[in-house]
This record gives structure tokens, sequence and C-alpha cells, in this order.
């Protein structure tokens, strides 16, 4: 049984309060429109057969993945309701497609770092707006690459190579056994259960020799020279967010566990790169300086997107004290001189190449 705090636990920061865009008018502001209507997917031929909801992209889909859920002016998926903490409108989109920007720097411009040279059969778990789906493609030509999700929000027009799904991961997964050179996974903290259930699936799905690759990053910003106070909304924003995984059973620590897991799973030559994202645009080395303005922005922008169901489903706060607390981060993110950074992990291992696919 998790011991949740309550809310004013939680709020013992003295930081005042600026009025933030995000205000409870948002509760009665319009749905913004379901995917189909309206979009090219309507236009296309019906028929699903079975559960499967497989190769959306010349079919309309059922309406269970489709009726998307509204809370407070966000909407979120449909599929598996419940299963994701994070909305899945335009706003989210473009919050998704930036982050997939500072990765491409993190990385040095390039989409993943498993050494891998040409790979053909890739998986793309969580893909989301599919943008790091589509980019390999466009990379890896010869390569087939499939990305899964809960929510269809990726765009009709990809490249041949390009497909998606819609389907829960945390599920049995299908896939043929041996069939990946690389499965991909992005920013998937707070959404499995069960970390080692899902790296032995990983495991098995692989072909020997393949790499899965987990990129992650920290939810709770850390002061670069030890100045906060534990009352600082950055540690009280970390702590509410590991509330709400302890309290759904999805941990949001992932970035900081994931080589120790692929290790435990059998994964050989575990590499683990760590980098910072700065919550600020100071400093001397500019690319930092480009990555922390954007990490500030995007922070910002995602204060809202990260905990709003997080703080009002999961941890049964009120909307109104919800709001006053993402305003909080806000308002620091916006103003405050703390120098503090997100650390980001990329972790990669590989099936042995002799073996007899057990894992540890
Ligand atoms: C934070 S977004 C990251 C998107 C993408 N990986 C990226 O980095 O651009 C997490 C994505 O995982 C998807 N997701 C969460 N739980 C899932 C599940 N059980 N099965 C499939 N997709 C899931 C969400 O719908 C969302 O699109």
């Amino acid at each position: 049984m998790v011991e949740v705090n309550s809310p004013s636990d939680i709020l013992l920061s003295p930081i005042s309060t600026q009025p933030t865009s995000l205000t409870p008018d948002r509760v009665n502001a319009p749905p913004v429109p379901a995917l189909g209507e309206g979009s090219d997917l309507e236009d296309t031929d019906s028929g699903y057969s079975g559960s499967s909801v497989i190769g959306y992209e010349t079919k309309t889909l059922p309406s269970y993945v489709t009726d998307y859920r509204f809370e407070y002016g966000r909407r979120y998926h449909a599929f598996h309701d419940g299963a994701y903490w994070g909305p899945n409108d335009k706003h989210a989109e473009v919050l998704q497609e930036l982050a997939h920007r500072m990765y491409y720097t993190t990385l040095g411009n390039r989409l993943y770092l498993a050494p891998l040279v040409t790979p053909q059969e890739i998986l793309d778990v969580g893909t989301g707006t599919g943008i790091w789906a589509i980019e390999t493609a466009d990379e890896y030509p010869s390569a087939r690459v499939t990305g899964v999700d809960l929510s269809p929000i990726q765009p009709s027009f990809v490249p041949p190579n390009c497909s998606f799904e819609v389907d829960d991961v945390t599920m049995p997964w299908t896939y043929a056994s041996n069939r990946f050179d690389l499965i991909h996974v992005r920013e998937m903290f707070g959404s499995i259960p069960d970390w080692d259930t899902f790296f032995r699936q990983c495991w098995e799905c692989l072909r020997p020799g393949g790499y899965v690759e987990v990129v992650e990053h920290s939810v709770e910003p850390i002061s670069e020279d030890g100045g906060l106070g534990s009352n600082h909304i950055y540690p009280l924003w970390g702590e509410s967010i590991a509330l709400a995984g302890q309290a759904s059973g999805k941990s949001f620590s992932i970035w900081r566990d994931s080589a120790q897991r692929l290790k435990d799973t059998g994964f050989q030559d575990v590499v683990r790169l760590n980098y910072r994202w700065p919550t600020h645009g100071s400093g001397t080395d500019a690319r930092l300086c480009e990555l922390g303005r954007q990490n500030q922005i995007r922070l910002h922008h995602e204060a809202e997107d990260i905990s709003l169901r997080l703080l009002t489903s999961t941890l049964k706060w009120p909307y109104k004290l919800a709001q006053d607390f993402i305003a909080q981060m806000r308002f620091v993110l916006k103003h405050d001189e703390t120098h503090a950074y997100v650390p980001v992990t990329v972790v990669y291992g590989r099936k042995p190449d002799r073996t007899s696919n057990t894992h540890h």
C-alpha cells in the first residue's frame, strides 16, 4: 500500500504563485477535434477484424481507439484508457517534437548511439508523434521501421519503409522472436509497470547481436551548486511525480535504473552515457546554452503535460491546487536564478550473438 502525501504536505514552499495562462477556464475550453474528424484517415477504407488495430494508415480506426478522453481541456488516449499519464493533443505533440530535437543535438546529431551500421528491422516503442521512427526510416531506407503507441497521432504521409501500429506494449508482445536489429525506447518513464518483463520481451524479439537503446531523463531538476533547499519547487516537483509513479505502480526513475536492469536481463556490453540538460540558458558552452534554453521552454510548457493527470487523477489533488502547483513550477522555471539541470541517460545493450534465446 502506497502512502500518498496530501497536497498540503507537498506545498510547503513559500514561493509566490503567479497567474498562469492555464487558468481553470480551460475546464470549459472547447475540445480539440478528435483525430479522424476532418483528417485524411476519414476518407479511407474501413475494416478491422478481431482485436487487431494494426495497419491503420489505410483504415478507419475503431472508436475505442479514437474516442479520446478529455480532462480539464486536455485530450488523452482512448485505447486502454488511463494507461498513460500524458495528453495526446497538438500541444503535447509540439513538445514531443522539441524534445526530439533536443535528444538529436545531445546525441551529436544522431538518432541512436548503439553500434549498429545498417539495421534492417527497427522497433520504436511508444513512438508518440512518430518523429524518431520517420527520421530513422529516412536515414536507413533499406530498413523497416515500426512505431507502436496507444495513440494513433502519427502522420499519414511517411516514408514507405515506416509504419505505425496501435498497441499496448505492457501486454504480451506478438512480434516474432529474433526479429529486430534495434529496439528504441525513449521517454517511457511512468508508463511501464514491470521493466524486467518489458526488457525480457525486448530480448525475445531482438535477433542475436541486436541492440536495445533506452533514452530517458529525470523529472527532478538538480542544483548545479547544491543550492536547492528541500522546500524549493524542484525537489517538491520531483517528489510529487515520484509519488504519483509509486501510486500508479509505474516509476519515473528508469533513467537511473536502465543500465542495471539491462545487465540483469542478460544484455551484454551495456553502455551508459550521462548528459545534462540545464534549466537555463546561461554559461560558456554555446551548445549547452541552447539546450538549456530549449529545456527551459519545454519544461515550462510540459509542467502541465507531465503532471496534470498524475496530480488530479492519480494523487487525487483538486484541480485548482494542481494548477497552483504547476504555476509555481512554471514561475520558477521562468524567473528563478537557480542553476539547475536535468540528468539524461542513454543506455544500450546487446543481445549476445550466440544464445539459446534464454535470458537470465
Ligand atoms: C513521452 S511520450 C514519448 C514519445 C516518443 N518516444 C518520443 O520520444 O518522441 C510517451 C509515449 O509513450 C506512449 N505510451 C505510453 N504507454 C504506452 C503503452 N503501454 N503502450 C504503447 N505506448 C505507450 C504514449 O502514448 C506516448 O506517445
